[in-house]
């Protein structure tokens, strides 16, 4: 009898074999993965759209209980496949499931063609932190800004933050990515932690954490824009729904304890996200700057920390240096893990070196983002589209693909890996009926709001 052929024999030509070398290794990578410029960015953003602590609450219950089962589930759907993102769903459901992989790196290339135009304006922001006084009022933070977001400023940035992301994929698994986040992410939190201390004893301080973060409105819990600005807060935050953490996870091996380092991911992603607020918010209330941080996704980041920062001469000089230095960090962090999605699935199909997959793809995204590093307005079309709905859209898709079509995956693999069974069962009981329902309603109300906003 011949050897039975499971689609992805069919399929895969190059099955990665890299390992991390250690479960930190994994641990850090992912949460570099997830770590990024959402939580600076994104979260002061959103939580300053009028949500207030109902944002945060809802942001806390999501990541909880929809997210983290999903970010077991991808990772589990890495580690027992052993393929990349773009054939780990054939093996797990079977061919009907190929157009999962389709989507995981349509959603990566998506969004890195844009993530990379952020990127080049941070280290631009840095540069010039660096090099020159900061703009003295809004108005001329406004216009360097637009200087930077446009043009040849902005193609440059983006090229050259891809070029970078490019070289450390291109190292591998462990000389590169694992090397980079090892450094990277207790540089990120030593610096944080030094901002936030810094930003406490600003004379805004307080009324900046009361006014976006602990402003308590209930009604806001069911207004369909503060749980749209939730949804995918959460999920961009985690970066799960997108076969990014998949990549990662094949290089775990069978023993590493999955889910206590999903959990800790998400916490240290958690954690970040509301310290960044804890940094933000006191500037931009010590300075009144609400209007610019809600008014515009750019905004808090771009143009109102520098004009804060301005005011206080030398001392906020460095500030600024240590803001956009830890930005950048955070960047490129999560910047090489959404490379890896395009660049593993091409080798593992392809039986493509490493350096000619990962060279290739940035070709390819470098194109791409030309767009967005040209237009803002196209950049936040795209954050709308692949970071919004395609990301959340591969969320629900993983839940079903474990939770239902292969939950005994899902369980082997986790209680093989020495995890609790009641630890496993609570998880796969949220995979089957907390995260479909509450990721598919999330999904509609994100889809209608976004529409809305379009039309309107
Ligand atoms: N989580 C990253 C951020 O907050 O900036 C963005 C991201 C990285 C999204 C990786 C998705 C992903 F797969």
């Amino acid at each position: 009898m011949p050897p039975s052929l499971d689609p992805p024999r069919l399929f895969s030509r190059g099955r990665p074999s890299e390992r991390w070398g250690s479960s930190l290794g994994f641990v850090l990578a992912a949460a570099g993965s997830a770590v990024g410029l959402g939580n600076l960015w994104g979260f002061a953003y959103r939580a300053s759209q009028g949500g207030g602590s109902a944002f945060v609450l809802l942001y806390l219950l999501i990541v909880v209980v929809v997210c983290l089962p999903v970010l077991v589930a991808e990772m589990v759907l890495g580690r027992s496949t052993g393929h990349a993102p773009l054939i780990a769903p054939v093996t797990a459901g079977g061919r009907r499931w190929r157009p999962l992989g389709w989507m995981f790196l349509a959603s990566a290339v998506g969004i890195l063609s844009y993530y990379s135009v952020l990127m080049g304006w941070t280290g631009r922001s840095l540069l010039h932190a660096l090099t020159g006084p900061l703009p003295a009022d809004i108005g001329g933070a406004e216009a360097y800004f637009i200087g930077i977001s446009t043009g040849g400023d902005a193609v440059l940035g983006h090229l050259l933050s891809l070029g970078l992301t490019g070289l450390v994929v291109a190292a591998g698994v462990r000389a590169g990515i694992e090397r980079l986040t090892k450094v990277a992410m207790p540089l990120l939190f030593v610096m944080l932690l030094a901002l936030l201390l810094w930003a406490a004893f600003l004379p805004g301080a307080v009324e900046g954490y009361s006014t976006f973060l602990l402003r308590w409105d209930p009604a806001k819990l069911s207004d369909p824009a503060t749980i749209r600005n939730a949804f995918t807060q959460a999920f961009f935050s985690i970066g799960t729904g997108i076969g990014a953490i998949l990549a990662y996870a094949t290089y775990l091996n069978r023993t590493s304890p999955i889910s206590g380092e999903a959990v800790a991911v998400v916490g240290m992603d958690t954690a970040v996200g509301l310290m960044a607020g804890c940094v933000t918010f006191p500037v931009v209330a010590s300075f009144g700057l609400g209007d610019v941080v809600s008014g515009s996704t750019v905004g808090a980041l771009f143009i109102a920390l520098p004009t804060g920062l301005a005011s206080l001469g030398p001392a906020g000089r460095v500030v600024a240096v240590v803001f956009f230095l830890l930005a950048y960090l955070a960047a490129i962090t999560s910047a090489v893990s959404l490379l890896e999605v395009p660049a593993s699935s091409l080798m593992d199909r392809l039986g493509w070196s490493r350096r000619r997959a990962v060279w290739l793809s940035v070709a390819a995204i470098a194109v791409l983002g030309l767009p967005s590093a040209l237009d803002v307005g196209v950049l936040e079309r795209m954050d709308a589209v692949f970071g919004g709905v395609f990301l959340i859209a591969g969320g629900l898709a993983l839940a079903l693909l474990l939770g239902w079509r292969a939950p005994a995956r899902y369980r082997a693999d986790l209680e093989g890996s020495g995890s609790p069974p009641a630890l496993v069962a609570a998880l796969l009981f949220a995979l089957r009926w907390v995260s479909p329902p509450a990721i598919a309603v999330g999904l509609v109300v994100s889809i209608a709001d976004l529409a809305r906003s379009w039309a309107g």
